[in-house]
């Protein structure tokens, strides 16, 4: 396993918790951050022990507040181009097999609120603020925020928080639909585990087709996406977790799927 400096990685039985650890700067996504979130994602894509993801951000005030505004401060267009080229965590988290779960612990903003936006599921404290203050700074968001915000909670909701770069407390962020899920901040963490261990328990094979069915209702005309659909649901009977799941049913007993 490989050693991360800005990140943990911690196992709860078969769900892999990624955490952003940098809390005396508030989770801040760095160049670093980034390479080794990517660098995880892909360790735990091969790794078959593991079968549900959530990030998270270390401490009780952020998730994580955004990209490192110190690193973009000085660099010219042409700096900020090479620092965006090649794979982006948001890309990877989206095409992920594993389903990924954000746990938004606290401040989720700029680049926070755009790998919350990436991540599958958004479970979020009851203490959590939630925004694209990008506008502030005089830039706009570029990790995915002005795309993926928009289809998460529509064209006016995001037009609403990208154009003042106002934050959102979790309740108003779970009325527009920006969260998914929101607990008290005390039982977080522990309630987030046990939604993603019972998830854990399904078959590897189904959570990946259903991921990739979903995701495609956002890339697809309707037809198109129909038929992908089809496509994934007849190729889950040809899995050992199709028969399964099916026999598990038929004898009444719990199913135990082993992924292939
Ligand atoms: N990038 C780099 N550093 C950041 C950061 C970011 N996005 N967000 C916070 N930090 C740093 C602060 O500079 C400060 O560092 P310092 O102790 O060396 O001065 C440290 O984290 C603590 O931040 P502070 O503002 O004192 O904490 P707070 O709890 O009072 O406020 C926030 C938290 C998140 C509201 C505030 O830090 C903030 O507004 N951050 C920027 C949010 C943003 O604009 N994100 C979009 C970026 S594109």
């Amino acid at each position: 396993m490989p050693d991360f400096e800005t990140i943990r990685l911690d196992r709860d039985a078969a769900v892999a918790i990624l955490t952003i650890d940098r809390p005396e700067k508030r989770n801040a996504l760095s160049s670093a951050v980034r390479a080794e979130l990517i660098a995880a994602l892909d360790q735990l894509r091969g790794d078959d022990g593991v079968r549900v993801i959530v990030i998270t951000g270390a401490g009780d005030k952020a998730f994580v507040a955004g990209a490192d505004i110190a690193e973009f401060a000085q660099r010219t267009p042409l700096e900020q181009r090479a620092a965006m080229a090649g794979r982006t965590v948001f890309a990877e988290i989206a095409a992920h097999p594993k389903p990924v779960i954000a746990m938004i612990n606290g401040f989720c903003l700029g680049g926070g609120c755009e790998l919350a936006l990436a991540c599958d599921i958004r479970i979020a404290s009851d203490a959590a603020k939630l925004g694209q203050p990008e506008i502030n700074l005089g830039i706009i968001p570029g990790g995915g925020g002005t795309q993926r915000l928009p289809r998460v909670v529509g064209t006016g909701q995001a037009m609403r928080l990208v154009l003042s770069g106002e934050l959102i407390d979790a309740a108003e962020a779970l009325r527009i639909g920006l969260v998914d899920v929101v607990h008290p901040a005390a039982e977080l963490r522990e309630r987030t585990l046990e939604f993603a261990r019972k998830m854990a328990e399904k078959s590897p094979v189904a959570l990946r087709m259903a991921k990739s069915a979903i995701r495609a209702a956002a890339e697809m005309p309707l037809s198109a996406g129909d038929a992908y659909e089809t496509e994934l649901f007849i190729t889950c009977f040809g899995s050992d977790d199709r028969r399964e799941g099916v026999a598990a049913f038929m004898e009444k007993r719990p199913a135990s799927f082993t992924g292939r």
